[in-house]
This record gives structure tokens, sequence and C-alpha cells, in this order.
């Protein structure tokens, strides 16, 4: 039999490489309760592909990191994955550079509009959006998601009505959709789209979790649905998710419209932040041109990872949710029928279980009862948790 080309199920002690998930300090400090077992931040647990590796070694040997600048294959790479995975042909002017995909948001938010605007994300959603759109003084509209038959869907009739709202400038979408794991359809987007466009509000998709689409699903870039979508937008993406590389700090901002573009670029380039690191670009270029293979991988080790928590939950209690994964590896629960009052679940399972999750609450109101999973561990790992929840919640359950 041959060996493997990865081995998903390996155990690496991260403990001791600073990384944030593994940190019982910062856990600690975050969250109050420490010696937890790390199931929170969306980062993964498995060894980067080899052919990155490599790479980024060759570049160390070379001994030498002064100023750089990305060179055409950096954005050739970025091109022809996009055009290969999600059919989407970019051209190499719409592509910019941030250091991440909040920072992203936060300089669209700051150059694009003023103190006092309103922006619409669509809760429960990934929580820096509100925090961004607050912290630079602008008003969060909440659009909230609605639950129909256990399947999130948009509202599209409140959508429309916060758009009309003179003050509203920009929607955030997040697509796919973290933490509800919805992978949105051409169809919802098309709706979404056109009421945004018919009141001027600027969509910033927010598409780093694209790469990691289950089943039949098709993520479809936002900006390829038509060239009014396209010029009418702002999209985020990065390699970060996809291949595990969010300390390198580089992510992609993809901007069509001329204009938008060019002030994008002005204000990085004002700030000095234009060009990602040495290692940034050589970790960028050698993921989307010979990392796919380990991709595809991963994608079938997550899927499993996901079939394996739905039976745990399955097998243990009728009343516990587990939704549906469409994208990303971030599994959406609702213990809500448990009758546990949401703050001392989020107790349990950190204080008794020992099991570090992301709270629902965090993604806003909606989000109570609810917790979020992370399933990019070896699946001892997720068993281990698995199991220490569910025997701090049967002393609760009866
Ligand atoms: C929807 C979404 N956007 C952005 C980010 C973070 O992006 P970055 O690390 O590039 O700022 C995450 C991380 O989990 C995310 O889930």
């Amino acid at each position: 039999m041959t060996k493997p080309k990865w081995n998903f199920d390996e155990i690496i002690d991260r403990t001791k490489s600073n990384a944030i998930k593994w940190n019982q300090e910062f856990m600690k400090e975050y969250f109050k309760y420490d010696d937890m077992l790390p199931l929170w931040v969306a980062d993964m647990d498995f060894r980067a592909p080899n052919e990155l590796i490599n790479a980024l070694r060759k570049r160390v040997d070379h001994g030498i990191f002064g100023y750089t600048v990305p060179p055409k294959s950096y954005y050739d790479a970025i091109i022809n994955w996009f055009k290969r995975r999600h059919n989407w042909a970019i051209e190499k002017d719409w592509i910019k550079f941030a250091p991440g995909v909040v920072p992203a948001i936060n300089f669209i938010i700051q150059y694009f509009t003023q103190p006092g605007d309103n922006i619409i994300i669509q809760e429960p959603v990934y929580y820096p959006f509100a925090s961004s759109i607050k912290n630079n003084g602008r008003n969060v509209l909440n659009n909230q998601l609605v639950i129909n038959d256990n399947h999130y869907e948009v509202d599209f009739d409140d959508l429309e009505k916060k758009c009309k709202e003179p003050r509203t400038k920009q929607f955030i979408l997040c697509s796919p959709h973290n933490p509800v794991g919805r992978v949105w359809t051409k169809k919802e987007l098309t709706e979404m789209g056109k009421i945004c466009n018919e009141n001027n509000v600027i969509v910033i998709s927010d598409e780093i979790h694209c790469d990691l689409i289950f089943q039949n699903n098709q993520h479809i870039p936002y900006a390829t649905i038509s060239d009014e979508f396209a010029q009418k937008s702002i999209t985020c993406v990065a390699p970060s998710k996809t291949f595990n590389i969010a300390g390198l700090k580089s992510s992609i901002v993809i901007i069509p419209n001329k204009i938008l573009c060019d002030e994008y670029f002005a204000q990085i380039t004002n700030l000095s932040i234009r060009a990602p690191t040495i290692f940034g670009a050589v970790a960028t270029e050698t993921v989307y041109n010979k990392c796919e293979e380990w991709l595809d991988e991963l994608l079938k080790y997550l899927w499993q990872n996901f079939e394996f928590l739905k039976s745990f939950f399955a097998d243990f209690h009728q009343n516990i949710m587990v939704f549906d994964l469409e994208g990303s590896y971030l599994p959406w629960v609702d213990f809500g029928k448990l009758g546990i009052e949401p703050k001392e679940l989020d107790r349990i399972i950190k204080e008794e279980a020992k099991v570090c999750l992301d709270d629902g609450a965090m993604f806003g109101k909606s989000g109570e009862g609810f917790q979020r999973f992370n399933l990019a561990c070896p699946r001892s790992v997720l068993q281990d948790a698995l199991e220490r929840i569910t025997k701090a919640l049967k002393k609760h359950i009866g």
C-alpha cells in the first residue's frame, strides 16, 4: 500500500509555537478560562503542504530580505487560481494588497464612507464586521438572517428597507457565510445585489472561505454575476483560510471599478502597505500554483470530520441541531432546545468540558444558544472535544 502524501491525522504540538489558538494565557484573558482544548479561531492544526514549506525554505536560503515588490508571477498565480477554481476572469490591475481581510474592510469603510453612515451586515455573522463598523464611528444595520426549515435565508424585504435609508452606503456580504455555513446561490446573490445596486449601496464581498466548499454546492464570486455587480463591489479574498497561512498576512482585494480601485491603492500607498511581505508573496504564489491537490485532500478530510461531528451529536441527543455545512470548516450548532440558558451553556463547555468554542452570542444576539466549532484538527482531537462536551452536558440534562 502506498503511503498517503498527507497525514491530516498527525498531531503536531503547537503549544510552544505562539499559535494564538493554543495560547492558554490568551484564552484566559479573552474567554476567562484556560486549560482548554481549542476549537475556536478559524485556524487549522494541519501541517502545511510540502511545496509551500520548500518554497519558503528556498527563499530563506537566499539570505537577503530587503524591500520587495511582488513579481508578475504572483499576480498570474492569483489570476489563474480564480479562473481555474471559480471561473472568474480577474484583471491584474484590479488586484490590490491588504495585510488581512479585516484590515481591508476597515480601509474600505474609512475610504468610502463618512462617520454616521450606515453599513448593513447579516447576523449572526463574523463579529469583526460589527466592531469594524462601530470602531470607525459608522452605524450597524442588521439585516438578520432568518431560519426556515433548519436553513438560513436572507430577509430580502428587510434588506431593501435598510438599503433605502438615506445614509446607508455599504453592505458587508459574508460569502460563504461564517458562522452559519451557507454558500449563497446565484439566485440569492442576484437578489441581494439588485437591491443594493438600485439603492447605490456598495457591496463589500468577503469571500475568504470561497475555496472551502462541500458536496454539490458552488461558490459564485459576487462580481461575476454581471458587470454592474462588479463595478459596484469590492471583493476580499485570501489564501489564508484555504492553506492556513494567516500568520503570513497576505490578503487580496479585488476592485474592478477603476475609481474605487485607484482610491484604495492611493490610500494604502500612503500608508506604505501596498505590497505583501517577501514570505507572503512567495506563499501566495506557491499555494495557488502548486498545492491544489493538498486542498482537495483537505476538503475530503474536513467533510469526514463534519460527518463525524454530526453523527456524534445525533447519537447523543435529538435536541442538538447541527446545521448543514455548505462551506467553511466552522459548523454551527444549536443547543437551544436542551433548555440550558445560553451563558450557562457556554460556561459548561468552557469550564467543565474544558473545550474552547466560539460562543454563538459573539456573532450577534441571534447567535445565543449556539456554538461554533472548528473542524480543522485531527479527528482524534475532534473526538476528544465531543466526548468532553457530551460528558459535561449529560450532568445538566439528566
Ligand atoms: C469571514 C471572515 N473574514 C475575515 C476573516 C479574517 O481575515 P484576516 O485574518 O485576513 O483579517 C475571517 C477569519 O476567520 C473570516 O471568517
